[in-house]
């Protein structure tokens, strides 16, 4: 067994290289290497991550590596190659994509991201399950911005390698991702044994919004304290740092992150229209029952006062409504 994953590892380090070879050095390379510059992605960036391109070709990688003596069975377990079923010869799995080497937390690639250059769906394959690559254990970029977690005791999540990779090169280090899946309880405690303190910069859609909910409790449960950051409407932090530059995604974006019981008033609050009365004391109902759910009594006495505040009402009445909504919570 130990044989096997030292070859899938072996096969992983090569095709990266070949993969980033192909990108940089080759005719084949220029339309991806078009997109990335469209996408404002330097070269140092491309180098530091290793990006690459896979050609538009069903056995360029399976001859590459049956050349070099490596079992072609071995190599589909690996995700490098798929076929259609169980005595078909194996064929390249990823064709015409750029290529984005997932490592594990000792910097080893043992899996691929890949992107297609159009709008192809899916937009994003991503490497099996396999004996080296378990998804709901790594974390993106995590051998990389490890130090720089420790450092500050802060991570940033994001929702894709995209986004990691897009605030790296504004100067944003400390970015990790899940890949393609929900963060899990794994994950939230392998964040935890880096830091303290995490914030949250999904995407500004419904899902990104579900998304940042879920994991905002599994990272509490885990035992961070969690912000969450807000793109502008429709807009992911890949979209944010071509816009407006890093220094404002982190002035404004990240600056402003918000403490998880904000973020949840403020998701809420965007449910209604607050300028109808009747909106209005659905709105202060349900941020009561979301304050009541508060385990401190100082965080609960804080966004009470808030809440008595901006709607001109008094803390006495206001913490008569809570108390009778926190009991029949009970
Ligand atoms: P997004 O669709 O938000 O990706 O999915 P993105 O990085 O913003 O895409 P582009 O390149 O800017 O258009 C977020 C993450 O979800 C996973 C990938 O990990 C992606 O980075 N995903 C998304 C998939 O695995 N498959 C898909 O088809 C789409
Ligand atoms: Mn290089
Ligand atoms: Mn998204
Ligand atoms: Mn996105
Ligand atoms: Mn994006």
């Amino acid at each position: 067994a130990r044989k096997r994953k030292e070859s899938m590892l072996a096969a992983h380090d090569l095709v990266a290289k070949l993969y980033h070879h192909l990108l940089l050095n080759t005719d084949h390379g220029s339309r991806a290497r078009n997109y990335l510059l469209n996408r404002q992605m330097q070269l140092a960036t491309i180098e530091e991550f290793g990006l690459g391109y896979s050609l538009e070709s069903w056995d360029f990688i399976t001859h590459f590596l049956e050349k070099r003596g490596f079992s072609l069975s071995l190599m589909e377990e690996a995700g490098l190659l798929s076929r259609k079923d169980k005595n078909s010869r194996p064929f390249d799995r990823f064709r015409g994509r750029v290529m984005f080497p997932i490592h594990d937390s000792q910097g080893r690639v043992v899996a691929f991201g890949a992107r297609t250059l159009g709008d192809e769906q899916p937009k994003y394959l991503n490497s099996p399950e396999t004996p080296l690559f378990n998804k709901s254990q790594l974390l993106f970029n995590l051998h990389r911005a490890r130090a720089h977690i420790r450092r500050q005791q802060e991570a940033i999540l994001f929702e894709g390698y995209v986004d990691v990779i897009s605030a790296w090169q504004a100067g944003v280090h400390n970015g990790i991702a899940s890949l393609g899946t929900s963060l899990t309880e794994q994950q939230a405690r392998l964040i935890r044994r880096n830091a303290e303190s995490v914030i949250l910069c999904y995407d500004s859609d419904q899902a990104g919004i579900e998304a940042a909910f879920k994991g905002a409790d599994l990272l509490v449960a885990a035992g961070c304290t969690v912000k969450v950051a807000q793109m502008p409407k429709g807009m992911d932090p890949d979209d944010y740092i071509r816009q407006h530059g890093g220094e404002k995604f982190k002035q404004e974006i990240l600056l402003n992150a918000f403490s998880l019981p904000s973020y949840r008033l403020q998701v809420i609050r965007s449910r209604y229209a607050l300028n109808d009365e009747t909106e209005r004391m659905k709105f202060i109902h349900e941020a009561l029952e979301e304050i009541s759910r508060l385990p401190s009594a100082v965080e609960r006495d804080h966004y009470l006062r808030q809440l008595a505040d901006e709607f001109h009402l008094s803390l006495d009445a206001i913490k008569q409504e809570q108390r009778k909504i926190f009991k029949q919570q009970k």
